[in-house]
């Protein structure tokens, strides 16, 4: 029998991350956060140096990369030995992933690392083409967005609670640019999968975006 997945993709910011995460424990399913893949390699690549013009380069380190994820009350992310948890979320991180993130060769040899999360009892995938690429054939689909301004205003709270800097006319600045390159991507673009239910959550709660979610599922 298949596994069941359930895909949730939508641009930076939507509220992905949480949902997914709370939905994967309600269920008892495993988790994907297919982004921290992209911010992995992202860091892999400052980390070496590697010119992101030179994309022969960015697929040798992509293909030799090893990371680890341990799923406990948070997700640990190791990239080799290192744990690179706490660079995960930094903004040139992000935005350096959706700049590699465009390029072809590297999302064909990152999609068999992210179907290996297809696990028993079942999996909540969590990017921009899970419905669309990853996971086609899941059962389930949901696409999940907000307004730019919504997007912009929670990452801004978000990193003001962590102590860090920001200005919220920087970000939204970054959101709009970050949803116009993963839209427009040639390759597997930001779009909504045929069939999901579209959820825009600008103006709801976390408890009522995963109500709508679970309704789709049982
Ligand atoms: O979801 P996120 O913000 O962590 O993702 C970071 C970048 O990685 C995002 O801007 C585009 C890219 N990405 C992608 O192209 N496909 C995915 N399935 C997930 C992320």
């Amino acid at each position: 029998m298949s596994i069941p997945v359930l895909t949730i993709d939508g641009p930076s910011g939507a509220g992905k991350g949480t949902v997914s995460r709370l939905l994967a424990k309600k269920l008892g399913w495993h988790y994907l956060d297919s982004g921290s893949i992209y911010r992995s390699l992202a860091i892999a690549l400052l980390k070496q140096s590697v010119d992101l013009e030179n994309a022969a380069r960015i697929v040798d380190v992509a293909q030799a990369m090893t990371l680890a994820f341990e799923c406990g009350d948070e997700l640990i992310v190791k990239l080799g030995d290192e744990d690179i948890t706490a660079q995960l979320g930094l903004e040139l991180i992000g935005n350096t992933a959706s700049i590699i993130a465009a390029l072809p060769e590297v999302r064909r040899v990152l999609l068999q690392k992210q179907r290996d999360f297809r696990r028993h009892p079942g999996l909540v995938a969590d990017g921009r083409d899970m419905g669309t690429v990853v996971f086609p054939d899941a059962e389930y689909k949901v696409f999940l967005t907000a307004s730019s301004e919504k997007r912009a205003e929670r990452r801004y709270k978000q990193l003001i609670e962590k102590g860090i800097d920001a200005n919220l006319t920087r970000l939204t600045k970054d959101i709009e640019e970050r949803d116009r390159r993963d839209s427009e991507r040639a390759t597997a673009p930001l779009s909504i999968a045929s069939g999901a239910l579209f959820i825009d959550s600008s103006d709801m709660t976390i408890d009522a975006v995963i109500g709508e979610v679970l309704a789709l599922i049982h």
